[in-house]
């Protein structure tokens, strides 16, 4: 049953329209502003019959306060309002009423409206529903795709199977952790670098075949070409997804493809970026990206046990790593220890 919240300072009024509705609806009547707000603090309501005219806190008042809050902003408001002056009218709708009825009122006529406005809020939250539900398919479609052509670019690439889903999950293990320790970064942030960290290698597929199957130590030119890959990846990634996602998701996607190679202390590629002008989403990728080529088989290494991996990462605070962030990573060890002795066994063989 709806649940209609009925607020007006004038008694009689509150109580013929309690009596009118609560046939059909659930009622609640309160006599002042303050009440209604703070009915709202702890209950949930359909649709609210806000008289303009009270003391204190007046219906437009009232109405601004419901607006601003997230929770409530979208109950359908009518006004009930004595004036019968155009210009109230229009303020009522301009200020975001669905509609108004005018004092005193006519039983049938503001039953209608009450019902009109439920049908019409029950409509928008389909549709809204509907739109919903399609953009999230859109975007499972779109992220799909990518990791199916990251996946592709890393299957010319014969040493490093497996490394886009291990690092994806390395990142979400260590966004879990700065989410808790970290307060500047929002959960909505850390979630978008996780949905780029598929996209970090994406600028292989420009690399030479020759290069990037080389087996063994790149020479000074093979090297120059494989740093391509920074910045050609957040060229494409920005191509693909500007247009089609949020303008920051399209940045922090092409920041973690352009700088995942950048070090802290300004020695890495492409544009040699010292500390914190190194994006930071870029630095979170850096120590998951590094981690897995250091527990990974690669054409030129073994794998290096846990505690060897974690060493070196640990000798490069400061110089390779921002050294907050690697602390927070050094602290993610069980969970990446155990991630790696469960799942990613099967990455490493090359099977994807
Ligand atoms: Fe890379
Ligand atoms: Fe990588």
């Amino acid at each position: 049953m709806y649940h209609i919240l009925i607020v007006d300072d004038d008694k009689i009024n509150l109580t013929a329209a309690r009596n009118a509705l609560s046939g059909s609806y659930k009622v609640t009547a309160v006599t002042s502003g303050e009440q209604a707000l703070k009915f709202l603090q702890n209950n949930i309501c359909d649709l609210i019959l806000l008289d303009i005219n009270m003391p204190e806190m007046n219906g437009f008042e009232v109405m601004a306060k419901i607006r601003e809050n997230d929770m409530l902003s979208d109950i359908p408001i009518i006004f009930l309002t004595a004036d019968s002056d155009p210009q109230v009218e229009s303020r009522c709708l301009q200020e975001g009423a669905m509609d108004f009825i005018m004092k005193p009122f006519v039983q049938n006529v503001m039953i209608s409206r009450i019902s009109h406005a439920l049908e019409l809020e029950a409509l928008r939250q389909d549709l809204e529903g509907q739109l919903e539900a399609r953009t999230r398919h859109i975007k499972y479609i779109q992220e799909m795709m990518v990791i199916g052509m990251a996946t592709m670019v890393e299957s010319r690439d014969l040493s490093t199977g497996g490394h886009i889903k291990r690092t994806s999950m390395v990142v979400r293990i260590f966004s879990e952790r700065l989410a808790n320790e970290h307060d500047s970064l929002s959960k909505s942030f850390l979630d978008m670098v996780i949905r780029a960290a598929p996209m970090h290698d994406l600028g292989k597929i420009s690399v030479d075949d020759r290069v990037l199957r080389k087996q063994g130590r790149f020479t000074p030119e093979e090297y120059e070409e494989m740093k391509k890959h920074s910045a050609e990846g957040a060229r494409i990634v920005k191509q693909i997804l500007e247009g089609v996602e949020e303008l920051d998701f399209v940045e922090i996607a092409a920041n973690v493809a352009h700088y995942h190679h950048e070090k802290w202390d300004g020695s890495g590629y492409p544009d040699g970026l010292v500390g914190e002008e190194i994006p930071i989403e870029a630095r979170i990728m850096a120590l998951a990206d590094v981690f897995d080529a250091l527990v990974s088989k690669r054409c030129y290494k073994e794998p290096y046990s846990y505690d060897k991996a974690f060493s070196i990462i640990d000798d490069s605070v400061g110089t390779h790593f921002d050294p907050m962030l690697a602390r927070i990573f050094l602290e993610c060890r069980p969970q990446l220890e155990a991630l790696y002795d469960s799942v990613c066994n099967d990455f490493s063989q090359n099977i994807l």
